[in-house]
């Protein structure tokens, strides 16, 4: 799996990229949880019951909902579950349609990803032009898992990692410390 290969395209959506196959581990997720209202329910759309989105979630008391195309739920053809906020870390190959597609349902969201080339290609500078989002950025690089089997995230992208989100932050920048051992 190579990080640098983020524009590589899945042949088409419902398609696993082996490209998108990193896990995200619990320090990147953590600086969420403060800006979440108690008990506010969330959907993972691109997580197993193995992700540490579901488990750090669940943990501080949300109720998750996860869904994932190994269990045939493509998020962009699934019905929208009852939730408040949609949290995750999409497919980067996807991103422009991922962000479409989430401003299309109009949750609020928080979406974890490389911040180099965001909004560049015509279609997601007019996209996120025409839509209000905010940006959580970090002081550190964030490394990945390559497998929930892994005890260490041993990916390095060589590239900052930023959550776009949607009516979560209280302003349209926020600056966080990640706590990265
Ligand atoms: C970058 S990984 C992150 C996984 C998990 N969210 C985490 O952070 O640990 C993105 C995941 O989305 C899955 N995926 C790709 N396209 C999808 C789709 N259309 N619907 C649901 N999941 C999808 C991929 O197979 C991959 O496991």
């Amino acid at each position: 799996m190579k990080l640098d290969l983020i524009t590589n395209k899945a042949e088409k959506q419902g398609e696993v990229n082996p490209n998108d196959e990193f896990y995200t581990p619990n320090y990147a997720i953590a600086p969420l949880l403060k800006y979440l209202p108690k008990g506010s329910r969330i959907w993972c759309p691109f997580d197993t019951q193995e992700s540490n989105y579901v488990k750090m979630l669940a943990e501080n008391g949300h109720p998750v909902v996860w869904s994932h195309l190994c269990t045939n739920q493509d998020f962009f053809t699934m019905e929208v579950p009852e939730c408040d906020y949609i949290i995750s870390n999409p497919p980067y190959s996807l991103k422009a349609e991922v962000f479409e597609r989430l401003f299309e349902i109009g949750k609020p969201f928080a979406m974890l990803v490389g911040v180099v080339g965001i909004f560049e290609s015509q279609r997601r500078f007019t996209m996120f032009k025409n839509n209000d989002f905010e940006i959580m950025y970090f002081d550190k690089r964030i490394s990945y898992f390559k497998s929930y089997a892994d005890q260490k995230p041993s990916l390095n992208p060589p590239f900052s990692s930023v959550y776009i989100c949607k009516d979560l932050l209280p302003k349209q920048i926020v600056f966080e410390a990640l706590a990265k051992k």
